[in-house]
């Protein structure tokens, strides 16, 4: 039997091509410099022209995504699912439930062996230290799905909506309303990085923790402000935008949180003292008469569709950028 060629007998990844780039992971939005964002965010953009024209783009042909879910989701599977698929690649989807991850398998075994298989891997998790520890031993590029700390694809996906709608955000005013809770703490993250105003109101007690969102960068402190009344931090603003109350995995807090939260419901009379163009948004699932009125998230300001299917061009612009660089 003739030996391994060289190549394989140290097990070098067969996947990683020469000159391929360093592995890069996507694990909080401030990973990212305002420019490689913005590349992405412009990428995005003609990725999405390509696919609403029927034209073809399969750069990632013979690449495989694995998705590892351990909180429920629709749009974060869907986008990236069908999004690897438009890009000429495929997916392995992954639970707690139907996999060793629920049954102990350590994460750094679990990372080692996924990313000898697969060449890009989104996580959906409860604490970012699990992503990170993930990270560390992953020979590939790896995304995160969401975390009880940050959700940066969405956020991501957010400002490409607002773009779309109203051009360049910096120097807009978002107004954040609500929990201070993964999508807040990427909000804090995006406007340090992309030079806008954030204002944040949450109820006491339910703060964003600006020293973890800032943990990168060091600083948050230029970019945002807090506001104890919800309808002072929404007036003039640009963008209002919330999300629930209560997040995956903080269930049993639920009814102390409806008393807290009541005064934080984002209503016509929030949006009426917003700027006269201002968008709404929320990254869903909402709950209509909790944490917004009907009115609103149904109402002409709302972008909430737009918003959630932009999660799937941006993501494919994510992965194509973690895995080849840039294009342009
Ligand atoms: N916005 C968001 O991440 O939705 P899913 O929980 O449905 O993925
Ligand atoms: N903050 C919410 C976002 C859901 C997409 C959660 O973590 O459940």
């Amino acid at each position: 039997m003739s030996p391994l060629p060289t190549s394989l007998q140290h097990g070098v990844p067969s996947t990683l091509p020469k000159g391929a780039p360093p592995v890069r992971h996507y694990l909080q939005f401030a990973d990212f410099s305002r420019e490689e964002t913005t590349y992405i965010l412009e990428r995005a953009a003609f990725i999405k022209q390509k696919f609403k024209t029927f034209v073809r783009h399969h750069p990632l042909v013979d690449r495989t995504l694995a998705m590892i879910f351990e909180k429920a989701s629709t749009r974060t599977r869907v986008s990236f699912e069908a999004g690897m698929y438009q890009l000429g690649g495929s997916v392995v989807h992954l639970t707690t439930g139907d996999s060793q991850l629920g049954r102990a398998e350590p994460i750094e075994d679990s990372a080692k062996v996924i990313s000898r298989m697969t060449d890009i891997v989104m996580i959906r998790t409860f604490e970012q230290t699990k992503i990170e520890a993930f990270a560390a031993h992953s020979r590939v590029p790896v995304i995160n799905g969401l975390t009880n700390e940050f959700h940066p694809c969405q956020i991501l996906a957010d400002i490409f909506t607002f773009i779309e709608h109203r051009g360049p955000i910096e120097g807009k005013t978002v107004a954040w309303v609500g929990d201070g809770n993964n999508m807040a703490n990427t909000w804090l993250q995006a406007a340090e990085t992309l030079g806008f105003n954030l204002r944040v109101s949450t109820p006491r007690g339910y703060e964003v923790d600006a020293k973890l969102a800032s943990s990168a960068h060091g600083s948050c402190g230029s970019s945002y402000k807090t506001y104890s009344d919800p309808m002072e931090a929404c007036a003039g603003a640009d963008l209002v935008t919330t999300d629930v109350w209560t997040s995956m995995g903080f269930e049993a807090e639920n009814e102390v949180r409806r008393e807290a939260f009541a005064a934080w419901r984002v209503s016509r009379e929030m949006m009426a003292v917003a700027a006269p163009n201002a968008l709404f948004m929320h990254c869903l699932p909402a709950h209509r008469g909790e944490e917004v009125e009907a009115e609103v998230i149904d109402g002409p300001q709302s972008v909430v569709w737009d918003e959630a299917e932009n999660r799937m061009h941006v993501q494919k612009a994510l992965m194509e950028y973690l895995l080849l660089g840039r294009q342009d």
